[in-house]
C-alpha cells in the first residue's frame, strides 16, 4: 500500500510536468468509468467483461453474423446499465480542462455528460449511444434511447441490419478520428493515460507514437501490473481520487 504522502509527492511531480507542458491530452480506457459503476474488460475481477463473456462471440463481425440477436441483447444490457450511471469525479476533473482533447477507447458518453464538448472527444472505438447500419456501403446512423434500446431491426435506408455504432475486433477505427488522434499525439508535450491496460491495438499504439515525438507520459491506474509501468510517471491509484488532485487549478490545452 502506497502512503498518501507518497501519492501527494508523485502527484506534485506530475503537476509540475503538466504546468511546463504547452500541449496536453488525455487517453482513457474503461478504468475511467469504473467508479461510475461500469465494468472494465480485463481486470482480474470476476465482474470484468472479458472474464464473463467471449469477445469473439460478442464483439466481432463473425459473432454478429452468427447470432445477431445475442449481440444486440448484450449491448442493450450494457446500455441499460449505462442509462442508470453518472459521470464520476475523474470525468468531472477532466471536464474542467475545456481546452484539452480527450482520446478515449470508451464507448460510453460519460465525458460528454460531465461537460466535455463532444468536439473535444475522439471516440476511437465508437459509441454505444448510437446504432449504425452494418452494411459497409450504407452510412445510416441513429441515436438510441439507452433506457429503451431497439431490438435487432432493419436499416430504414437499405434494409441491412442495424447494430451498435462501436468498433469490433478486426474492424478499422473510424478513419478521420483515428487520423486526428495520431496527428495530435505527434504534437504533445504530455499525455495523461487514464485507466487503460493499453493492450488493444491500434489504439494503444498512440502512447508509443507520442513517446517517439518526445511526449512525457503520466499513467493513472491502481494496478501497475496491468499497465506495466508504461509511463514516465506512474501514479498508482484510482482516477476518481487522483485526477481531481492532479488537475485542480490547472488550465491545460492541446493546441
Ligand atoms: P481494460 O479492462 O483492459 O483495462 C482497464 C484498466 O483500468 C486496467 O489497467 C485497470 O487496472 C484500470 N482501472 C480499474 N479501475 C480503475 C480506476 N478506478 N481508476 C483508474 N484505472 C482503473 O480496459 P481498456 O484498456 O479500456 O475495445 O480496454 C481497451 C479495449 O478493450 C476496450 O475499448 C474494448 C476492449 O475490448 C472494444 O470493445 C473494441
Amino acid at each position: 500500500m502506497i502512503s498518501s504522502a507518497l501519492i501527494t509527492d508523485s502527484v506534485q511531480k506530475a503537476r509540475d510536468l503538466l504546468k511546463n507542458s504547452a500541449r496536453v491530452a488525455a487517453f482513457s480506457g474503461a478504468g475511467l468509468s469504473a467508479e461510475s459503476g461500469l465494468a472494465t474488460f480485463r481486470d482480474p475481477d470476476p465482474e470484468s467483461l472479458w472474464s464473463r463473456f467471449d469477445p469473439a462471440e460478442l464483439a466481432s463481425v463473425s459473432g454478429f453474423e452468427t447470432n445477431p440477436e445475442r449481440v444486440i441483447d448484450w449491448y442493450n444490457w450494457r446500455r441499460g446499465i449505462l442509462a442508470k450511471v453518472a459521470p464520476n469525479a475523474a470525468h468531472r476533473a477532466l471536464a474542467t480542462q475545456s481546452q484539452m482533447m480527450q482520446i478515449t477507447q470508451n464507448v460510453d458518453h460519460l465525458l460528454e455528460l460531465a461537460g466535455v464538448p463532444a468536439s473535444n472527444v475522439y471516440h476511437l472505438h465508437g459509441s454505444i449511444t448510437r446504432d449504425r447500419c452494418h452494411e459497409s456501403d450504407c452510412d445510416y446512423y441513429e441515436d438510441v434511447d439507452l433506457a429503451k434500446p431497439p431490438m435487432l431491426r432493419a436499416c430504414p435506408l437499405c434494409g441491412g441490419r442495424m447494430r451498435p455504432a462501436v468498433v469490433w475486433f478486426g474492424e478499422d477505427l473510424p478513419q478521420s478520428i483515428w487520423h486526428s488522434a495520431q496527428v495530435l499525439c505527434t504534437r504533445l508535450d504530455s499525455l495523461l493515460v487514464v485507466g487503460t491496460s493499453a493492450r488493444v491495438y491500434p489504439a494503444a499504439g498512440l502512447i508509443t507514437l507520442a513517446k517517439q515525438y518526445q511526449c512525457r507520459v503520466i499513467v493513472i491506474d491502481p494496478n501497475p501490473d496491468s499497465t506495466r509501468d508504461i509511463g514516465d510517471l506512474n501514479l498508482k491509484g484510482s482516477a476518481g481520487e487522483i485526477l481531481p488532485e492532479l488537475l485542480d487549478g490547472l488550465n491545460l490545452a492541446s493546441r
